[in-house]
């Protein structure tokens, strides 16, 4: 796993949004797994920047998102289908057919899940998944105790998440209670993984992402067993690794990384 420790979110974003870049350049049929939340925000405004300046071409990607709210319509304001829409999809040439977000209101949960399963697999795999981490250390909805191993299923939300998710609601009375979301097992066959966390009520559950055990009480741990993941992380949400300056060290060490004086 590489630990980025960034000077500020702006960065976060930033670094983020390049490695997307990046790979649009060299693959640009790329299949990309999208997050939604506060934390990515940054990140789709500078990729809606990069294509209107730069002429980042989405026109030949594919996207998969993570998750979506059970019985939440995609017209709904809180649904991630209107997230996506108004933060990215809708700035940007993505072709609407290459566009998936799971169905919050598919009537067979159990067929759309395995539909959904089988489609990334028939688009070839995911080659870069960005997300965003619980405080309760989840990754998508995965929440704690859930199987590193599962795959797209419904999950019923934490209590931590509701109250979490409840500021984007009217009361925590109105965030749904299920959730349909990638597996742990999904999200880790991705070739990559682009995991960003800002502020401190992240700290404790990165720390347990990158130095505690692989374990189900925080499925981000599963990324210690990921080939290819980076950790975008600020000071507040780095505040309680004990290699900190381990990781800051070997950033210096790249190569192409600035010579300190
Ligand atoms: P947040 O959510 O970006 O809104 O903090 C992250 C998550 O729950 O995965």
């Amino acid at each position: 796993m590489e630990v980025v420790i960034c000077r500020s979110y702006d960065e976060i974003s930033k670094a983020a949004a390049k490695e997307i870049a990046d790979l649009l350049n060299t693959k640009p049929d790329a299949v990309l797994g999208l997050a939604t939340g506060s934390t990515p925000l940054g990140m789709y405004k500078e990729l809606v920047r990069m294509h209107k300046h730069d002429g980042l071409d989405f026109s030949q990607v594919t996207t998969f998102n993570l998750d979506e709210y059970v019985g939440l319509s995609p017209d709904h304001d809180q649904s991630y289908h209107y997230f996506m829409h108004e933060n990215l999809f809708k700035h940007i040439n993505v072709p609407p057919q290459n566009i998936h977000v799971p169905s919050g209101t598919a009537k067979n949960h159990k067929a759309f899940c395995a539909w959904y399963e089988q489609r990334i697999k028939d688009c070839g795999g995911i080659d870069v998944q960005v997300l965003g981490i619980g405080s309760d250390g989840h990754i998508a909805f995965n929440e704690p105790t859930s199987s590193l191993g599962s795959r797209t299923r419904i999950k019923t939300l934490a209590k931590q998440t509701i109250e979490d998710n409840a500021r984007f609601f009217k009361s925590a009375g109105e965030v749904p209670i299920y959730a349909i979301t990638m597996g742990v097992g999904t999200i880790m066959e991705a070739r990559k993984l682009l995991l960003l966390a800002n502020k401190k009520n992240k700290a404790k559950a990165v720390a347990d992402m990158v130095e505690g055990p692989v374990c189900t009480m925080c499925t981000a741990s599963a990324l210690q067993l990921h080939p290819d993941a980076m950790v975008f992380i600020d000071e507040d949400a780095a505040g309680e690794l004990k290699m900190k300056d381990y990781y800051k060290w070997i950033q210096t060490k790249k190569p192409g990384a600035p010579k300190s004086a």
